[in-house]
């Protein structure tokens, strides 16, 4: 989703903002733009397009002006992801009205009355964006004080918004203000920086600080100062880095996802080894997680979006499996226009990659205003999910960068394995020795990633096969329909192959119509307890002409005229194949997109963090 970088201080402000703006590339993005200040005053160039068409166009400003080869001091970049309006150079940002430039990450809700009262006061936008309007607003608000401008514009803005400001009387510096969208900032020696995402940041300092939201941050050369819209100075708390620039780049790989798949066995022991105790016993306490927050839960209920909320379909089974007691998933997107049951009894699990998914974000808002317990599992520390739950689970995955989520998504699971165990065991569920057989057999499933990986071959070759096709079906019983619905979003983020995800069982009922000769089915049939099942509905597609791909746990008995291909994954414990089939539909995902040419990293129409509704 859109990306945001300002900088003021003693560097060219436009290579800064450039190069901020190519490192939060991988967010997803339609158009870009940058304002700078330089002798002349602020200069605003803005490009659909790659940053790189960005780049092309400050170059043909420089060749005919000679003024912009001046040094940049101070400035502002934004890539835009289309909301309000359509992909053209007028709707990216930066946006400048009279006095005012600014860039926006977020939705504003009320643009409507925004548009009206300005309307009524003369004044019409040239875009279609709602981040214009606010432009608007400040400048009509503005009477030298930018600090008051700042507070009396966002008391009439309704939404999520994250702003970072030039005004023409004080170009050098750069005010900002978030709302519910992320912004980090930092200083060091050469100037303040700001970012919606620290990974733009990291080349230059290695701490940060998240914006507290409804404060003010102004960045000048020599510091940085933050402070509440009464004018009360405060000090964010500073967070360190801790992993270095090699794992935000792609280290010989030639996407991040290919490269983020292959460092699932080393996000799984950072994720896993640290919570194993003595004795291969479960230990949140590092994570401050009490165990008395297991006595009196009467239900779980699991809220996430897309990947996120997959690896939730999989939480679910092993909690009731384990606990009996009842488990929901909810998108996240529908929980809270549902009216969901929830009281002080009610434990919500909330689950995010980047913790800034905004649907997420309202769901664990609601869940916390009817007085639940919230645990969260998110990868991106201090990100705004860890930071208002109860009790947050860190996956610990690394930076994840291409948009297709596939750490994270393994971590994901194993946070809410520990924490099954763990719960399981709080609650007498399972004895000290049968937890501490699983978690053995939780540190030997890493040990099975690395030989899930070494498939890699078979999975490219079945992903040249589906990349001819148009429509497919993911088949699965259980945890494997689970893991179904998790490689149907895969593919189809990436490849732009329609498919569905089906229970096996369900196909009778109406889609195996559409089964004719040579329909892709990925099979998932990695469950004993279902084996024999899935494998009469294996052949009911095959016997409608469908070319399977049959993914099974380690390589049991299976009549060879019912798959064109076998992916034999090594053989696991029944409840601990989601990590390994996961892997495999990731390959087989990146693989069919490769075959198409397409993208990867960055498909079409989607971002990284959804931060808004
Ligand atoms: C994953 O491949 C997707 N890009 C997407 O479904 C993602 O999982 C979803 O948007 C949730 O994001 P989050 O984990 O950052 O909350």
């Amino acid at each position: 989703m859109c990306g945001i970088i300002g900088f003021t201080g003693e560097l060219d402000a436009k290579t800064v903002l450039l190069d901020g703006l190519q490192t939060l590339e991988y967010r997803g993005y339609d158009s870009a733009g940058i304002a700078y200040y330089t002798k002349d005053g602020i200069k605003t160039v803005k490009s659909v397009g790659k940053v790189s068409c960005l780049r092309e166009k400050i170059d043909q400003v420089e060749k005919i002006d000679q003024a912009e080869k001046s040094p940049s001091t101070c400035g502002i970049g934004h890539t835009r992801w289309a909301t309000h309006g359509g992909v053209t150079d007028a709707n990216a940002h930066p946006h400048t009205c009279g006095k005012v430039t600014l860039i926006h990450n977020g939705i504003i809700e009320n643009y409507h009355e925004l548009e009206n009262a300005l309307a009524a006061k003369g004044k019409v936008p040239c875009s279609q964006t709602d981040t214009e309007l606010v432009a608007m607003l400040m400048d009509s608000c503005y009477e030298g004080n930018p600090m008051e401008t700042i507070k009396k514009s966002v008391a009439q803005i309704e939404g999520a918004f994250a702003f970072c400001i030039q005004f023409a009387d004080e170009p050098e510096v750069i005010y900002c203000i978030r709302k519910q969208s992320p912004l980090v900032a930092c200083h060091t020696e050469n100037g303040s920086f700001v970012a919606s995402d620290m990974v733009a940041l990291i080349t230059y300092s290695r701490e940060y600080f998240v914006l507290p939201e409804l404060h003010i941050a102004k960045l000048t050369k020599g510091r940085i100062e933050v402070s509440t819209l009464e004018g009360k100075a405060v000090s964010p708390e500073m967070i360190k880095i801790t992993w270095d620039m090699a794992a935000a780049k792609k280290g010989g790989y030639p996407h991040f996802m290919l490269k983020e798949i292959h460092e699932q066995p080393d996000a799984l022991q950072s994720t896993i080894l640290p919570r194993v105790k003595e004795g291969n016993l479960p230990d949140l306490t590092a994570d401050h997680i009490p165990l008395s927050i297991f006595k009196d839960i009467s239900h779980v209920i699991i809220t996430a979006c897309g990947t996120a909320m997959h690896a939730g379909l999989v939480g679910r089974i092993m909690i009731e499996k384990l606990i009996r007691i009842p488990v929901s998933v909810e998108i996240a997107s529908e929980f809270r226009y549902q009216d969901p049951v929830i009281n002080e009894k009610t434990l919500v699990i909330t689950i995010s990659q980047s913790g800034e998914t905004a649907d997420t974000l309202a769901a664990l808002r609601l869940a916390k205003e009817k007085k639940a317990t919230v645990l969260s599992i998110v990868n991106v520390k201090e990100s705004s999910i860890a930071r208002e739950s109860d009790y947050v689970l860190y996956t610990h995955a690394g930076p994840e960068i291409a948009v297709a989520s596939t750490k994270a998504y393994t971590a994901q699971l194993a946070c809410l394995f520990l924490f099954s165990y763990q719960f399981a065991l709080g609650r007498g569920c399972i004895t000290e020795k049968e937890c501490a057989d699983k978690i053995a057999q939780l540190l030997h499933m890493i040990a099975a990633i690395e030989e899930t990986l070494t498939l890699e071959k078979v999975l490219e070759e079945a992903g040249s096969d589906l990349a001819k096709a148009e429509d497919l079906f993911f088949i699965g019983r259980g945890m494997d329909y689970a893991l179904s619905c998790e490689g149907s979003i895969k593919l189809k983020e990436i490849s732009y192959i329609h498919s569905e995800a089906y229970a096996a069982g369900e196909l009778k009922h109406g889609t195996l119509s559409l089964i004719v000769e040579g329909t892709p089915v990925v099979a998932l049939a990695t469950q004993e307890k279902v084996f024999a099942k899935m494998i009469s509905n294996v052949r009911e597609v095959k016997a409608r002409g469908a070319r399977v791909i049959l993914i099974t746990n380690g390589r049991p008995e299976v009549d060879a005229s019912v798959f064109d291909y076998q992916i034999a994954l090594p053989k696991l414990e029944d409840e601990l194949v989601p990590f390994t089939a996961a892997i495999a539909l990731q390959m087989l995902a990146y693989y069919t997109a490769l075959h198409r040419g397409l993208e990867i990293d960055q498909p079409r129409n989607l971002a990284k963090s959804v931060t808004v509704e």
